[in-house]
């Protein structure tokens, strides 16, 4: 299966996060040094794709600057001096090639993987959602990638999250197929935890075949007026395999303020400039 391209929602109003989100885009906020997309652009790219697809929506600009190139910029640090940091921007604006499309109403992300139908075309790609930060050995995108390829159909990422906070979740029921493999007969969309299938929940890494849009557009809106994608993954499961794969790695809900504040603790602990003094500072305090 030749996955080129990786389409990331990003049209989201970031409500968990007012009121930092209510003028920035919740895509920006810096993790450490980097803002959150970058992260799943940076995952995609060394998963091998090539092509991002960014649903955006207003206010959203300042995504589309940071993976352009900046030319006053360079020329400000190339008056300093400072030759390798302009080559560290480049490399943002080269990890991936750029193309944004708008989804003009909030309505969910089954729509918003919809507005993405027409840059994406006939073929299989993946969905990144950026609020999952996974830091992973092996990239949690190229591990779907794997068994998408060997088994030529679409994959989900699942992790088991405890009973209490699986109705924040979309949830499979299954078979175990493999070590860490299941086959997804059945999804439901953020049930009530009595009712979860499971303890197994969708993570967002997506790996789709374009056989998901027709699926899509048929998708009734749910009670809040969005459309779901899990919604459309339980129609295709009804009609071709569907797997999912309990990744290795750590992930963190970096779209809510207590995962955001751990994802940014353990990534300046890793550090390679900072980690070193931030444990330092971190021992220092009366906790
Ligand atoms: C979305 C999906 C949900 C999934 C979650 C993972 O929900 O709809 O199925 O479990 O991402 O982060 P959201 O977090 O956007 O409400």
């Amino acid at each position: 299966m030749n996955v080129r391209k990786a389409v990331f929602p990003a049209a989201g109003l970031g409500t968990r996060f007012l009121p930092a989100t209510k003028a920035s885009p919740k895509e920006m906020l810096p993790l450490v040094d980097k803002p959150l997309i970058q992260y799943g652009i940076e995952e995609a790219a060394a998963s091998g794709l090539t092509q991002a697809i960014i649903v955006t929506g207003r206010g959203k600009r300042a995504i589309e600057d940071h993976f352009d190139i900046s030319i006053e910029l360079e020329h400000a640090l190339e008056a300093k001096g400072e030759y390798e940091l302009i080559e560290e921007l480049r490399a943002i604006a080269n990890l991936m090639s750029m193309c944004y499309v708008r989804q003009k109403t909030p309505l969910g992300l089954g729509h918003a993987i919809l507005c993405a139908s027409g840059a994406v075309g006939d073929e299989p790609f993946a969905v990144v959602l950026g609020d999952d930060i996974i830091d992973a050995r092996v990239p949690c995108l190229k591990q779907l990638l794997e068994v998408a390829g060997e088994h030529r159909a679409s994959v989900i990422a699942l992790e088991r999250i405890p009973r209490e906070a699986i109705s924040r979740y979309g949830v499979i029921d299954g078979t175990q197929v493999g070590d860490r493999l299941w086959s997804i007969t059945d999804l439901v969309e953020k049930p009530p935890a009595e009712e979860a299938p499971s303890d197994l929940a969708i993570i967002g890494r997506y790996v789709l075949v374009p056989a998901i849009f027709p699926l899509l557009e048929q998708i009734k809106p749910d009670r809040k007026g969005e459309v779901q994608l899990t919604d459309a993954l339980r129609a295709l499961a009804a009609e071709e395999p569907l797997y999912g794969v309990v990744f290795e790695g750590k992930r963190y809900d970096a779209g809510d303020k207590l995962g955001f504040l751990q994802a940014t603790v353990e990534y300046a602990l890793k550090n390679g400039e900072l980690g070193e003094d931030f444990r330092h500072y971190l021992r220092s305090l009366p906790l």
